[in-house]
Formats: C-alpha cells, structure tokens, sequence
C-alpha cells in the first residue's frame, strides 16, 4: 500500500515538474536557452558576464560549499526563471576521502567496494553543492601505453559492466546524477595515444566496448559524456548512429548527453566543420544536448531540438533536487571515511608473486625501506583525486603498524616501492615505455645483488612490464594508487592482517611493445609455436601475468566439475594454513561459430571468503547472457558446443564442454521490451 502510495506521489510530481518545464520553454529566450546547454569551468572568463543575466546551465570544478553557493546565488539573482546551476565534478573515486583508482577497485572484482567508493564519494561531494559526477568512467582499456586505463575497470567487457551499474546505483541513490562516459571506444586509441583515432569494427564495438555502457543505461544512469575521439571515420561527438539508434532508440535512454571538454569545437579539427558554429550543428543533431567549456553551442538557431535538450537539462535539475534546494548548508567540517578506504585498498591489492612465501612478513623481522615512492604522499592519490589532500604513505603505513624499519646492511628482507608517478597515468599519458623508470630498474637490480630477498611493491596507475623482476624478485605486490589509506593498506597486506585477494582486471605485458595484451583475444590460424606461427621472435607471446591472476597467503583448490542441466559448479577447498577470500572465475569459448570468436570470455565471477580446510561448491547458471554474441545486426546464441571453465584466473582452470542445444535458454534482455 506505501509503495502504491509513494509511486502514485512519485507520478505526479513527475508531472508536476513536466508541466513547469514546459512553461519554462515557453517562456524562455533562445539566448536563456542556449545558456542552459552550456557547460562553464569555475575560472572560465566569460562565466561572471554570463552568471549576471542568469544564462548559466552547468559549472564544472567548483570545489566547495562557499563557492557553489555563491555562483548559484548569483545566477538565481539574474535569471528571470530562477534556473539553479547544476555544479559537476570528476568525481572518480573520492573527495576527501579517496579510494583506490577505479582500475584498483576493479581489482577487488567486489561489486560492493565499488558501490561503497560511489556511495561515500557522493555524500561528500554532495556536501559542497556538487550534484552531477563525471563517472564512471566505462572505457574498455585493452592497451597498457593508454594513461586512462587508471580510471577505467581494465580489460574486460563483462567485469567493467559490472562494476559500471554498481557505480551508478552508488552515485545516484546517493544524491549524485551519475555520467557513462566516454561514449564511445575512447580506449581503442591507435597506438594507446589518448584522444586518437579508433578504428572499431561494429562487433567489436558491440561486443565489447558497448556493454558497459549498456549496463549503466540498464542501471538508469543520468547521463553520459560523448567521447573525444572518432568511431571510424565519425567522431563520437557527432555520430548519430551512437548517440540516436543505438543509445537511445535501441536502449531507450532518455536522459542529457554531454560532450566532453571542448570537444563539439573540436569537431573542426576532426575536419567534419569548417566553423564552430558548424560543429555545434553536427553535435546537437546527433544528439548532444550540453556543450562542456566551449561555448559553441551558444551559436545555435532555435529549434525542435534546442528545445528537446533544454527539457532533458531542466528534467536533470529537477532530478537533482535544484529547483527545490539550489543551495547546501556550510560547514567547515571535513570527515573521511577511514575504515573502508583502508578496506577497500586492501581489497585492491594483487599479488602478483610469492616465491618461498616470503610474504607475509614476521613483524619480527628487520625490514630496509628503499625507492623514493615510499616517502611520498601524494603518488598514492592517483592522477586524479578530487580534493583528496594527502594520503598514508608506505613507510607512514609500515611504521604505524610497528615495523621494524632499519638501514640497509641490518636488514632481513628489503621493500622496495618502486613505479611510477601519479603524472604517469591518467589523461594525456600515454607512454611508449612500460618499464621501471631506468633509475628504478638499476637500484632494484642492486638491491637484488645485496642477496637479501626482496620484496618489490609497483605502484602505478596501470600494469608495468616488471618482467625482469618477475625472473629476480621473489616477491611482487601489485598495490597501484591506493588512496588515503593506501601506507596503511600495503602494511596490511605485508603483515598478513589482510590476506590478499585482488586480481588483476587488466594482463600485465612483458614489453609495451606486445600492447594491446588481452586475453580475450581471437584465435588464429597459427597458434604461438613452431617458426611460421604467431609469436615473437625474442620474447613469448603472452602475458608476464594474466587477466584473473592473484595469489593469496592461502591456496585454493578447485575439483570436481559438473554440469547439471543449465548450472555449472566446481568444488572450492581452502587447502592453506589461513582463511582467505578467493574469486572464482567462469570463462566461456564459443567452440565453432558463423564468426571467428574469442579464445575465452569472462562470465562470471564470486568472491568466496572460506576459512582453513573449508571447501564449497560455487555454481553458475548459464543463460542467454553467458553464451551470445552480437553479429550482422542480433545478439544470437549458436547452436553447438561451448567450452566452459571455473578457475582461478583466465590462465588456469577446469574445463568441461556443453551444448547450447542441451540448455534451456531464457530471452536475453536484448529481447524483452525496452522500458
Ligand atoms: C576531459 C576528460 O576527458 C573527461 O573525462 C572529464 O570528465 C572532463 N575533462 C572534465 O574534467
């Protein structure tokens, strides 16, 4: 009966705010109206001319209570309609408090951790009049030369669309409108050089760069940006066929499509307008409906489409609570949320290696704390951390839980933390080179020369080819930018209070130069092998560790594997001295299909947490989802044999075989009704 009542209130206040905007597009000027389809930057200069005739839709990179408010009284005292600003930020993974970066997150593979970063990162940012975040940050990121692959999930279409729709109900139950972008294959950058040209076949697009996104539209995700890059020989600001037939005519998204930053004047540069003006054209009748920082869209004529996106703006603002509340409370008050930042970071941190199990140490033992990246705080932040601050270093981290720290020749076992700079990753860094910086790489081969064991901590924003580490390091902990709490996370781990169970959402590359490196790569007529195949002479053609790979203070082992009916199960046993939690993983092979398909394909994926000598059976139902594929215009199934694995990482695992014919196979969501 609530429910029925709260729906019915729900409808009509809907309707209410139906009726006002279209009062408002009534009376609004086209000058009002193109000042709502337009995005300032807080330090833009034209922004203050604009704020005292009201003309200001949105504002991006406002930081605090003081400010929003300030411009949002200002705007209000020049607007004859009383429009509020609707204030956005990047809020990727934190405000105050900052989490891992999202790769970092994707590693936990827990669905939760990510909607525990979106929940607490909207309450803050929400505190300073934020209401609108640019994330999540949805791109597929198969190419370890592209910086952006920190903010992305990693690799895998699958994990990323999980964590996408987990982001969006963390954001928007928490008073922040959520943004999928970028829209779309900004990953698929030619040679990983951020803002090119990505050359995507139509099922690649489909079948793996759309359906994170997809999954955030599915979670009712508010908006989503338009990328920078051209789809083709059409760029993505300006593509009917991405943001029309597929985003919203097939998806029935109905929500505000934002360029990013200066990208709709950009489209001169792409060479498809001669003028900005003509650009903002081409952008708006393919469907953007805001133009971030460049003002081209303020050029516009009036027409059914200006005013279609003005409705999906002001529909935004009343989302948001603006018309009611345009203002927050001030305070000087600044709290972050300690416990699950240390958790989470935990949670994010891969094993790579553990030779000898070295790790976890005794607290008995003398440890020699060497690379510079230790000291520093402000690495550990990530390329782009919102008003973070500052954060737990290592050795701030290794002391607080009691190490022994002491000088190099008194030591037991060495730490070395080595990487790269939080400038390293992120936009506009793209590298050619997946090293160790050269003066890293020598001072870890003369730590190795001292004969002590060491253990190597890599922290960056993306995998490191840390391949001759990997052959002379006995142990290596993936820790990437951990955060706010990321000093205290590391020792967790190194003392074993936190039993490792991260696992790489990303394959870690031997060279740059095998980039891309993934694993769901097609086959080929030649498998690595003899002369004549697919190889490379000098080095083996696969990861240095694959995509799913993580190792516990436990071991885990899988048997007995059965299919009954549509369930695949295997049996899990901790078979270790400790409790640990484990990630079991479910990968498929399309056998023989129309089309060639991938070697294998994430479909599934738990955390089990089992304590010593506990075993369970973990079961997983195989349905239209786990075994279809986009081709020639239809996701189909195929009939035939489709292998299938339960394991611990993509490279490892039991396999069996199934046919499609022997399963009873629900429609997909592809085929019910769209909302
Ligand atoms: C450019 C970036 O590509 C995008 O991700 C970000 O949201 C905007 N700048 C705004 O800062």
């Amino acid at each position: 009966m609530h429910r029925i009542l709260a729906a019915l209130l729900f409808g009509l206040t809907l309707h209410a705010d139906e009726v006002r905007i279209e009062k408002l597009l009534r009376e609004m000027t086209l000058q009002e109206k193109l000042g709502q389809l337009s995005m300032y930057a807080a330090d833009q200069r034209d922004l203050k001319a604009a704020l005292e005739k009201g003309l200001v839709g949105s504002v991006l990179n406002t930081s605090h209570d003081r400010q929003t408010n300030e411009l949002q009284r200002a705007q209000l005292a020049g607007s004859k309609h009383r429009i509020p600003i609707l204030f956005a930020y990047d809020v990727l993974h934190g405000y105050y408090t900052i989490f891992p970066i999202p790769l970092a997150v994707a590693a936990t593979w827990d669905v939760e951790a990510a909607e525990t970063v979106a929940r607490i990162s909207a309450r803050e940012a929400r505190g300073e009049g934020i209401r609108w975040t640019f994330a999540p940050m949805l791109d597929v990121s198969r190419d370890a030369r592209w910086g952006r692959m920190a903010e992305s999930s990693g690799e895998d279409p699958y994990l990323a669309s999980e964590m996408a729709a987990a982001y969006v109900r963390g954001f928007q139950n928490n008073g922040l409108l959520a943004c999928a972008k970028h829209f779309v294959a900004y990953g698929a950058a030619e040679g990983g050089r951020d803002y090119g040209h990505a050359e995507v076949t139509e099922s690649t697009l489909r079948n793996v760069y759309l359906p994170p996104f997809r999954a955030a539209v599915d979670a009712g995700v508010a908006t989503v940006m338009s990328a920078f890059n051209t789809v083709g020989d059409v760029p993505a600001t300006a593509n009917p066929k991405l943001l029309q037939d597929v985003l919203r005519r097939e998806w029935g998204f109905n929500g505000l499509v934002v360029s990013d930053w200066a990208a709709v004047a950009e489209l001169v540069n792409h060479g498809i307008a001669a003028t900005p003006a003509e650009a903002a054209q081409k952008a708006l009748a393919a469907g953007v409906d805001v133009d971030m920082w460049d003002g081209a869209f303020l050029t516009l004529q009036a027409g059914a489409r200006v005013d279609e996106a003005v409705r999906r703006v002001l529909r935004a603002k009343f989302a948001a609570g603006l018309f009611d509340d345009p203002f927050v409370a001030e305070s000087n008050i600044i709290s972050r949320s300690s416990r699950d930042a240390r958790r989470i970071a935990g949670q994010s941190i891969v094993l790579l290696k553990n030779e000898g199990a070295l790790l976890p140490l005794p607290k008995s033992k003398k440890i020699y704390l060497a690379g510079a990246m230790a000291e520093g705080n402000r690495d550990m932040l990530g390329p782009w951390s919102a008003q973070g601050g500052t954060a737990v270093s290592i050795r701030e981290g290794l002391h607080a839980a009691g190490a022994q720290l002491v000088s190099r020749i008194d030591a037991d076992v060495i730490v070395a933390v080595f990487g790269e700079s939080r400038e390293a990753s992120g936009e506009a860094a793209s590298r050619t080179s997946l090293d160790l910086p050269p003066e890293q790489q020598r001072e870890l081969e003369a730590l190795v020369e001292t004969g002590k064991p060491v253990v190597l901590i890599v922290m960056s924003g993306r995998p490191l080819a840390v391949t001759w580490a990997a052959g002379h390091v006995p142990s290596i902990v993936q820790a990437w930018f951990l955060g706010t709490e990321g000093g205290n996370a590391v020792a967790d781990v190194l003392f074993g209070d936190v039993n490792p169970s991260g696992k790489l959402p990303v394959s870690v590359p031997r060279a740059a130069a095998q980039a891309p490196v993934y694993y769901a790569h097609h086959p080929t007529g030649r498998p690595a092998g003899a002369r004549f195949t697919n190889r490379y002479q000098d080095i083996p053609v696969g990861p240095l560790y694959p995509f799913g790979h993580g190792l516990s203070y436990t071991r885990f082992e899988y048997s007995d594997l059965r299919v009954h009916g549509n369930v695949v199960s295997a049996l899990i046993r901790n078979a270790g001295p400790r409790a640990g939690v484990e990630v079991v993983q479910l990968y498929v092979r399309d056998v023989v299909a129309s089309v060639s398909r991938p070697v294998k394909e994430l479909k599934g994926f738990r955390r089990i947490s089992l304590e010593p000598g506990e075993s369970t059976r973990v079961e997983f139902t195989l349905t239209r989802r786990e075994l279809e594929f986009w081709t020639n215009g239809a996701w189909v199934v195929e009939p035939g044999e489709f292998q299938v694995w339960i394991g611990p990482s993509s490279a490892e695992g039991l396999v069996t075989s199934v046919s499609s014919g022997n399963l009873q196979l629900r429609p997909s969501p592809e085929e019910m009704p769209r909302r």
